[in-house]
């Protein structure tokens, strides 16, 4: 249990690392006109994204290894573990489209400007709060 909720944490902040770094290389990436600086920004998209993916399994898994360890699928579960649930699909689309922008980068064919993506940068620090405020603080 203990080890479970250790390494959920951990790979946790693997996956963060990735969700606030490569939204911020697609700015720097979306600012950028020199082939030199464009083929580098692809290759680091593409391997932060694979790094970010394996943090976002393990989390998965060791959150459901917690899940199950601590009995909440068979005495049901809270209303923070719900709320969790919810900003945790918000948080997989998330993912699942900096993978679609990752693709879209790599064929030259970006069309969201570099301010857009500050602001698109900032969605991942939102679900960090709310997610660590509702895990430890557990509203009821
Ligand atoms: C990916 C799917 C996830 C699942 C299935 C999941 C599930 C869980 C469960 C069941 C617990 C244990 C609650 C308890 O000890 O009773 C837990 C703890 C925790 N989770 Fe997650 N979680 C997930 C993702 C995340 C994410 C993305 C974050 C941070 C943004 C996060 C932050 C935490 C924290 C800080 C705790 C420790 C709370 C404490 O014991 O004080 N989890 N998680």
């Amino acid at each position: 249990m203990l080890w479970f909720k250790a390494l959920h944490l951990i790979f946790m902040v693997t996956w963060f690392a990735g969700l606030f770094y490569l939204p911020r290389l697609f700015v720097y990436h979306a600012m950028s006109s020199d082939q030199t600086s464009l083929d580098r920004f692809k290759i680091m998209e593409r391997k932060l994204f694979i790094i970010m993916t394996i943090g976002a399994v393990f989390t998965l898994i060791f959150g459901t290894g917690l899940l199950i360890s601590a009995n909440y699928i068979t005495a049901g579960i809270p209303l923070w573990l719900k709320i969790k649930f919810v900003l945790l699909a918000m948080l997989g689309i998330y993912h699942w489209h900096c993978g679609k922008l990752v693709g879209i980068f790599k064929q030259d064919n970006n069309k969201y400007s570099h301010g857009f993506l500050r602001w698109y940068n900032e969605f991942p620090a939102m679900m960090l709060i709310v997610i660590v405020l509702l895990a430890v603080l557990r509203p009821s």
